[in-house]
């Protein structure tokens, strides 16, 4: 097909070719829930599924282009009505219902910001985010109205708390919560707000090695990079059916969990239900779903059960499946060309970069093992961690460095200009990972070049973990680091110094790690808990999380000259 080889000649592949195919000019009105919304209906799209929804019980839903833009802006007629303005700060404090994927539009089309938050957030983890934010309204559903009622007083920014499934015969709400039922509040229209290329859109929380989560905060003009590489990489086309596994409460969830496939009017499917690989490929077969966009820690979850398992199910509509948020390792590849008879193909992004930087697209093979190229229209390269300078001989390791602007870049870290210019050097942004590149131009990723956690594709930071382990009762002081782990690549693993009176148990260990998951979540649970005299600090009093993740991988432990004694 011709379009197909236009693709694989990437110099045609520029970001204004992408603002072009969405009718978007630089200066003019811009809004990522208009391009989902009215510009689908305009192209006759307003009766083709938008949202294949199927939760843990009952059976589907589908809503219809026509039914996203009614019930979006149902939702922002709801939200402007409460008071909500452009530019607040809105919060998505869900599970995958629909209310979730229809909210985020609904937030969009009325000019604020929305601010997804995971919904398996604990109190505190929740307090960090909208007390930064200062954000003056949460929609949430009965299962989470707990945890909000919590924090309530800590956050007086918060004036509205939005419940979608109110049983008015159920317990009463209070003050300053209201019920809301996005299926009753439907309306056929409601003016789009005039936002433009920079105006705000989403803001995620994502975390450091240091200090509380950073708040990346993004623009409506993202659209033009979810958009083009949502068409190129994921390949997405109008018969497609699609399936990104991502919860939006991370930024693979929004980017290409509503905004690249709905800019591009394509069908997707969400699946609300917990990890099984027979429910998965049931869902995919019963759905037809085409493309597949998920992560590692899944991929090796699926592995676990073989190959074969995919045999009582007809996934003859699968076609295309890409990766992200962890390496991929080439076993995975294999496995998937056992499994499905097609390529993982790998992508490398971040919160902050919006969109997909480096990706395996259609066209190019695929090494087992590497991240793939740069996108087209991005500039990627390794880099001088201290200079800057690209590192220009193949396998040399450096830091990974995009070359700015691109539409999906982050703006800035909500409140923390400082942390924000912190990640430029030489010119480049830097993504905060090791790197090499070989001779054909292959990205080949070697780890994080901080201490902050990846499980399951999930970054956690070991300060937010050490700070919420210090208000236990028994802690004195702890160390948070990722153990290696064949499934999830790394879970939480603490070093924790007792109180005096305290004595290492079973049943300390057990309290300890579930005041982690209620405070903050279940993935930021220490998995391990190892009780220790005391921990290895730096003459100036900072934990060596570097020489613990050593000792625990048998990994050279490198210079430790700085180190408080021996
Ligand atoms: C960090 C960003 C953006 C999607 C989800 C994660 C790691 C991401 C890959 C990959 C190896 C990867 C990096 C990166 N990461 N993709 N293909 N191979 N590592 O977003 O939570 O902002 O995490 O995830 O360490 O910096 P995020």
């Amino acid at each position: 097909m011709s379009g197909e080889s236009k693709i694989v000649q990437g110099d045609s592949i520029t970001w204004s070719r992408g603002a072009g195919e969405l009718g978007l000019s630089d200066s003019g009105p811009m809004n990522i829930a208009e391009i989902c919304t009215d510009r689908n209906l305009r192209l006759g799209r307003g009766g083709r599924p938008a949202l294949i929804h199927q939760g843990h019980a009952g059976d589907p839903r589908t809503y219809t282009f026509e039914d996203l833009k009614e019930l979006s802006c149902g939702w922002a007629a709801f939200l402007a009505e409460a008071g909500i303005r452009p530019l607040d700060r809105v919060c998505l404090f869900l599970d995958r219902v629909p209310e979730l994927y229809i909210g985020f539009l609904g937030i969009l089309r009325l000019g604020a910001v929305v601010q997804p938050l995971f919904s398996a957030f604990g109190e505190e983890a929740l307090f960090q985010r909208i007390d930064d934010s200062q954000a003056s309204c949460v929609i949430t559903q009965r299962r989470h109205l707990g945890k909000l009622r919590r924090i309530r007083e800590r956050v007086p920014s918060l004036h509205t708390v939005v419940v979608i499934d109110h049983d008015p015969a159920g317990k009463p709400l209070r003050s300053g919560e209201v019920a809301f039922s996005m299926d009753d509040g439907r309306r056929k229209d409601f003016p789009v707000a005039r936002t433009f290329g920079e105006s705000p859109s989403v803001l995620h929380y994502t975390s450091g090695t240091t200090g509380k989560p950073k708040g990346a905060l993004h623009v409506h003009g993202s659209v033009v990079a979810q958009y083009l590489t949502s068409k190129v990489v994921l390949d997405l086309r109008e018969d497609d059916v699609y399936w990104c596994t991502a919860d939006p409460g991370w930024v693979t969830g929004t980017s290409y969990g509503i905004i690249g496939p709905w800019s591009l009017g394509v069908t997707q499917f969400v699946l609300d239900a917990g990890f099984s690989s027979e429910r998965w490929y049931a869902a995919m077969a019963r759905h037809r779903v085409s493309v597949w966009y998920t992560a590692p820690t899944a991929i090796r979850m699926l592995m676990k059960d073989g190959a074969e398992a995919t045999r009582g199910h007809d996934l003859s509509a699968l076609r295309h499946m890409c990766s992200v948020g962890e390496p991929l390792n080439a076993e995975g590849v294999l496995w998937g060309r056992q499994a499905f008879g097609l390529d993982f193909h790998d992508t490398f992004w971040q919160t902050e970069t919006g969109a997909m930087m480096i990706t395996n697209r259609p066209g190019l093979p695929v090494k087992p093992g590497s991240m793939g190229r740069p996108f087209p229209a991005v500039t990627a390269a390794v880099v001088d961690p201290e200079t800057g300078e690209e590192l220009r001989e193949p396998g040399q390791v450096g830091m990974i460095a995009i070359k700015p602007p691109w539409p999906s870049m982050m703006r800035t870290y909500w409140n923390n200009t400082a942390t924000y210019y912190s990640k430029f050097l030489g010119g480049w942004y830097i993504c905060g990972d090791r790197a090499s590149v070989d001779e054909d131009g292959y990205f080949w990723f070697c780890g994080r070049d901080d201490d902050v956690i990846n499980t399951g594709g999930h970054l956690v930071g070991p300060f937010e973990i050490e700070s919420a382990l210090l208000e236990h009762e028994a802690v004195a002081e702890s160390a948070a680091i990722g153990k290696p782990d064949p499934v999830n690549m790394e879970v939480v693993k603490a070093f924790v110094a007792l109180r005096p009176g305290w004595e290492p148990s079973d049943d300390v260990e057990l309290s300890i790690m579930n005041f982690i998951r209620k405070k903050l979540s279940p993935l930021a649970m220490p998995q391990e808990i190892e009780f220790v005299d005391k921990l290895p600090k730096t003459r100036s009093g900072k934990i060596m999380r570097r020489l613990l993740k050593a000792r625990e991988t048998g990994e050279q432990i490198g210079d430790t000259s700085t180190l408080e004694d021996d």
